[in-house]
């Protein structure tokens, strides 16, 4: 089976059960600000578990584009991705543990979708402790499907409690489904979770019905809900019995280029295989997060500096394999034609893709050898390296702190990783900003100031549009309750008299006292409307729009305040101009 028929038998699959199906979301989470990455499906539906209801209603699937950086440094062994998509069904306070377990069995084992043989299949659900109960509920429905109970595993937290995705917010026990490949166990205590390569884990129910407060406690949510996920990957290895996900048909057609690049005209060797997948891997990580709306580019800062790491190890990995020409836009095409039909931001973003892979591969290309003869020379001489030689390997030949650190293991040196980090740090915060994943996009929360602060944002979007034109676009926001950061296109600093007009409009929106309503639209209605946002049309799926007045119209999420009269009075406190055509706007907001 190929990725595309699973993806497509899943959608249909929940389609018929009254599921709605909905477009990816961004690979840029809107709603939580913990986080660089969508990680999981749930991830931008989190805000729904909640009781907010979804414009798609209690039943919704898809398939969701996902970056995963935590095992970044596995990637190029058989099973590490950092890019894939996840298929989800999701339970919006509508069907709970039995009815997920039901679908789940019947998609898997019946001959009209995935026809595995349930002999195959074994289960593992939650054993409770001091925060939740065994679920022995889950059990129940599992063996009423006929699962013995010799292949129904009970295990801690760590193996089956999914959640949250941030720090604080929806979680619950799950369950998960694991594919035996028939290998023999690799020892007595061998079972689902195991990694020698007997069971693989191919899908997991999770009952969220709990939510993790700051405090580190569990309550319980208003309502039941599920959230599932199954990775296309690595299910469609395991059931084309691949023995790495490496050969799989979304990745394959990239290696084959990259063996071409490297002439590489036989079987490569183990060195050859990981850099070959390293580069499979970064180079659909890079094309995605250049091909969403948002519009990333590298830089030295949170996301963007994840997308230069992937971008300039793929360059690295380039090298070793003595691959002499310019090659990522090529590659780059290839994981396009796998997925346009999918997900159609890539083509709408199909030069952002190339023009910033064109220039990042001959920015870092020029300097990479330099970069590496001068990190020999460092090496030969002194045997180590200090925070500040790879402080000066970033700044003067662009080398991520991490790929300085990953050279040097390679070459086993070993560095005391913390005392170097936080040497590197103190010559600049860079690294720290970069690499924890503080980057902010979306409301930090939904306090009353927060909220306030959103309806400003939206005032303040139409605003700019107002004075400086329509080619004002929101590329991304981030409103904690000290202030809202506005990013969106324009190619210039505001000057003191537009920044007055700007301020102006949106106080003057706020005295009206203007009433914000939402309405659940489809996107083409919704786009009809004149409402602000991204558009996707490939299902025909219903969005939320929320209207200030006759004055401002967007496709959100929410919460906002319900008059403008609750804002306060709103400032602009600084502008920057963070990119091509790209600037950011800070504003305050005062009772
Ligand atoms: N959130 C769960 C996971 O990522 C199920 O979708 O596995």
């Amino acid at each position: 089976m190929d990725s595309k028929t699973l993806r497509e038998k899943y959608l249909q699959f929940f389609k018929e059960r009254n599921h709605v199906i909905i477009p990816s979301a961004s690979i840029f989470p809107e709603n939580d600000p913990t986080v660089l990455f969508t990680t999981a499906g749930m991830h931008p539906l989190q805000v729904y578990f909640t009781g907010e209801p979804h414009p798609s209603g209690k039943r919704i699937t898809n398939s969701q584009k996902c970056i995963r950086t935590r095992d970044i440094d596995e990637v190029g062994d058989p099973t590490h991705l950092t890019f894939f998509e996840m298929l989800g069904n999701w339970s919006l306070g509508d069907y709970f543990k039995e009815e997920a377990i039901s679908m789940s069995w019947e998609f898997l084992t019946s001959p009209d979708w995935l026809g595995i043989d349930p002999d195959r299949l074994s289960v593992t659900v939650f054993e409770g402790d001091k925060d939740a109960p065994r679920d022995e509920e889950s059990a129940a429905i599992w063996r009423k499907m006929g699962i013995p109970d010799d292949r129904i595993y009970f295990l801690p937290r760590e193996d089956n409690w999914w959640g949250p995705a941030g720090s604080t917010g929806p979680c619950g026990p799950d369950t998960e489904m694991f594919f035996d490949t028939g290998k023999n166990p690799c020892s007595k205590t061998c079972r689902p979770g195991c990694h020698c390569g007997k069971y693989f884990e191919i899908w997991n129910d999770v009952f969220m019905s709990y939510n993790k407060l700051a405090d580190g406690s569990f309550g319980k949510l208003a309502q039941h809900n599920v959230d599932t996920g199954m990775g296309i990957e690595r299910t469609i290895a395991v059931l084309n019995g691949a023995t790495t996900i490496h050969e799989i048909d979304t990745i394959q057609p990239i290696n084959d280029r990259i063996k071409r690049f490297a002439k590489i005209m036989t079987e490569p060797t183990e060195e050859q295989r990981k850099s070959i997948n390293i580069i499979a891997d970064h180079i659909r990580s890079a094309t995605f997060i250049l091909g969403d709306d948002k519009n990333v580019s590298p830089s030295n800062l949170g996301q963007g500096y994840v997308l230069r790491r992937f971008i300039r190890g793929i360059i690295r990995q380039g090298n070793l394999l003595n691959i002499k020409q310019r090659f990522l836009p090529t590659l780059a095409e290839i994981v396009m034609s796998l997925y346009s039909d999918i997900y159609l931001e890539l083509e709408r973003n199909k030069n952002f893709i190339m023009n910033n892979l064109t220039q990042e591969e001959n920015k870092f290309s020029t300097t990479l050898k330099r970069g590496l003869k001068r990190l020999g020379k460092i090496l030969d001489e002194t045997g180590t390296l200090t925070g500040q030689d790879a402080f000066l390997l970033f700044t003067s030949f662009g080398f991520p702190l991490e790929m300085t650190l990953e050279i040097a293991k390679e070459k086993n040196i070993t560095i005391d990783t913390q005392a170097f980090q936080e040497e590197f740090a103190h010559h600049k915060d860079l690294s720290r900003k970069a690499t924890s994943g503080t980057f902010k996009s979306g409301l930090s929360d939904h306090t009353e100031k927060t909220t306030r602060l959103h309806t400003a944002t939206h005032l303040l979007q139409q605003a700019l549009r107002d004075v400086l034109g329509n080619h004002v676009e929101q590329k991304g926001s981030n409103i904690t309750p000290e202030r809202t950061r506005f990013d969106f296109t324009h190619s210039e600093k505001l000057s003191p008299s537009e920044i007055e007009k700007v301020e102006q409009l949106v106080n003057k929106k706020i005295k009206e006292g203007l009433a914000v309503t939402s309405e659940i639209l489809t996107p083409k209605e919704a786009k009809a409307s004149g409402a602000l946002g991204f558009f996707e049309d490939k299902y025909q799926t219903k969005v939320s729009v929320y209207s200030v007045g006759n004055f401002s119209k967007e496709i959100c999420t929410g919460p906002h305040v319900k008059n403008t009269k609750e804002i306060g009075t709103f400032t602009i406190q600084k502008q920057k101009n963070i990119g091509t055509g790209l600037m950011r706007i800070r504003a305050k907001i005062e009772p």
